[in-house]
């Protein structure tokens, strides 16, 4: 298969040039930037791109590649800090600009520079640098400026290396799409021909050779991910393939049941929903710390499983919904920490006995999934689902599980949800639920004075998940979804709005 390795170097917007390649057509894979060459030319890619980061090139143990990637005769694209190694690397000199530059900034290319075709006179790119190449390596030529950059952009074309220190992956840069798309077109000469249809049926290929006449457990929790993984799976394998959904007692409001009767009713695989509820809230008693409730909540999953598995008889596979953003955050990528144990994709729990662990999806992002379960014949109201943490409401409720609190959220998440949805907006925002904070307030309701808890509203816009903005919920809404929940929720006198970008706080609460 075609495609194109973009090496990592911890930039923020290493995830968006893979996916902006993708959009073209051609399958990109990130890999940590000190990838063995060994290991990039095995995948025989068409290029390599190097992402953008955070170091600085001129810094001890600063990020690096394998320099004789240079030498290999593939075409390369380093983008800023990418730009300032391949300068580096290669004899240029790099240095401190006189003046950061930060934003969107005219950038005036050479009429012949090779991916700066599609440029305007002066052509708007969004740059974000502190260092730069103040003279190119021999056999390049500086291919653009700009008022402070005087090598916005070089080239070796004999030796198809290329930089540009803006980021043409962002959308506010003019025609950045046309860079890479010249770098991928013109330079690398591939095809664009990788489709979705075409990965589906080679993961069905592939699920079928390694499975054989064998069995597959998936365990689905009601989210996008596994339900694509399992429509898939069964597309494979058929009845070969048992999924089992377990209760844990933190699911959102009428979700078991809807879950259920889709995949039974509608899709006739062989589901077993188990209500587990009981096992988790017991096990979660007197937990507060949120690593600590994933942990637990894991684990019960893995003990559900095996009890279900037991009772199964042998089932000789594992399948997980795992998608490539999990696979990147989990230190996939170099430099990158785990963040939240959730991106626990490590592999399969020894205990369960399994031959294998099948994540079909690894290499997918979360709108390619949708669109694979779109061309599975997947329902658009189950493929559109907000995205639900596998730990559900544990991680939704600060402090302590209980029963009790569980129902807070689970009511006040219910009217946020139908509200939203009744106001047109669903679409729009990416994810939204609400929060039971652990603090209590001084309220008054009817003459008397309540000191009850806090329910905090949080929605969110995002294209990956790795970073997102606040969503700019209309007051009307805000207003009849903050009287509903202290009207209609018992113990909820406040309702507060959450208007943190992530980063600095991250989506969920915990
Ligand atoms: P954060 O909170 O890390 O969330 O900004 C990013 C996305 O990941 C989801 N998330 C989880 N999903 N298990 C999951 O399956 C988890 O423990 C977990 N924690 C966060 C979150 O809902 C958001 O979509």
């Amino acid at each position: 298969m075609e495609s194109i390795v973009i090496l990592d170097f911890g930039g923020q917007y290493t995830q968006l040039i893979a996916r902006r390649v993708r959009a073209l057509h051609v399958f990109s894979h990130v890999l940590p930037c000190r990838t063995p060459l060994a290991d990039i030319l095995r995948l025989q890619p068409k290029g390599v791109i190097f992402s953008g980061g955070p170091a600085s090139v001129l810094e001890e143990g600063a990020p690096t590649c394998d320099p004789a990637l240079f030498e290999a005769g593939l075409p390369v694209l380093g983008i800023c800090y990418g730009m300032q190694l391949m300068g580096k690397l290669l004899g240029g000199e790099v240095t401190k600009a006189p003046k950061r530059e930060y934003g969107l900034v005219d950038v005036k290319a050479r009429l012949d520079a090779a991916l700066l075709k599609d440029f305007e006179d002066q052509n708007a790119c969004w740059m974000s640098h502190t260092f730069q190449v103040s003279q190119v390596p021999k056999g390049f030529k500086a291919a653009a400026s700009s008022e402070n950059c005087p090598v916005a952009a070089m080239e070796n074309t004999e030796k198809r290396l290329f930089g540009v220190q803006f980021h043409p992956e962002v959308t506010h840069t003019r025609n950045g799409l046309g860079v890479l798309r010249r770098f991928v077109f013109d330079i690398c000469a591939c095809r664009g021909d990788w489709r979705m249809e075409d990965f589906a049926r080679e993961q069905i290929r592939r699920i079928r050779e390694e499975v054989g006449q064998g069995t597959v457990l998936l365990a689905l929790s009601g989210g996008v991910d596994s339900a694509v993984a399992a429509a898939l799976l069964s597309r494979a394998i058929g009845d070969r393939l048992t999924c089992v959904f377990v209760d844990h007692g933190l699911l959102r409001k009428g979700e078991f049941d809807e879950v259920s009767r889709t995949f039974e009713r509608d899709f006739s695989m062989h589901l077993i929903a188990v209500d587990a509820s009981e096992r988790f809230l017991t096990a979660l008693k007197g937990v507060t710390e949120p690593e600590e409730k994933r942990r637990i909540i894991g684990a019960k999953f893995i003990e559900v499983f095996r009890d279900e598995a037991g009772k199964l008889g042998k089932l000789d596979h594992f399948a997980q919904g795992t998608i490539y953003p999990d696979v990147i955050e989990s230190g996939g990528a170099l430099g990158s920490s785990v963040i939240k144990s959730h991106h626990n994709v490590g592999g399969l729990p020894k205990e369960l006995g399994f031959t294998s662990l099948i994540e079909p999806l690894r290499m997918l992002f979360k709108d390619e999934v949708r669109a694979l379960g779109i061309s599975l014949g997947l329902p658009e109201s189950l493929v559109w689902r907000q995205p639900f943490p596998g730990p559900g409401l544990a991680i939704r409720i600060l402090g302590e599980v209980t029963r009790d609190k569980a129902e807070t959220v689970r009511e006040s998440d219910a009217i946020l949800r139908e509200e939203i949805t009744r106001a047109g907006l669903d679409r729009d925002i990416s994810q939204y639920f609400t929060v039971l904070t652990n603090m209590r307030s001084v309220g008054v309701m009817g003459d008397e004075r309540t000191y009850d808890r806090a329910v905090a509203i949080r929605c969110v816009t995002t294209d990956d998940f790795m970073t997102a903005d606040f969503y700019r919920l209309p007051y009307d809404v805000l207003a009849l979804v903050s009287r509903r929940i202290v009207n209609e929720v018992p113990n909820v006198n406040r309702v507060l709005f959450d208007v943190t970008s992530k980063p600095p706080a991250s989506i969920e609460w915990e």
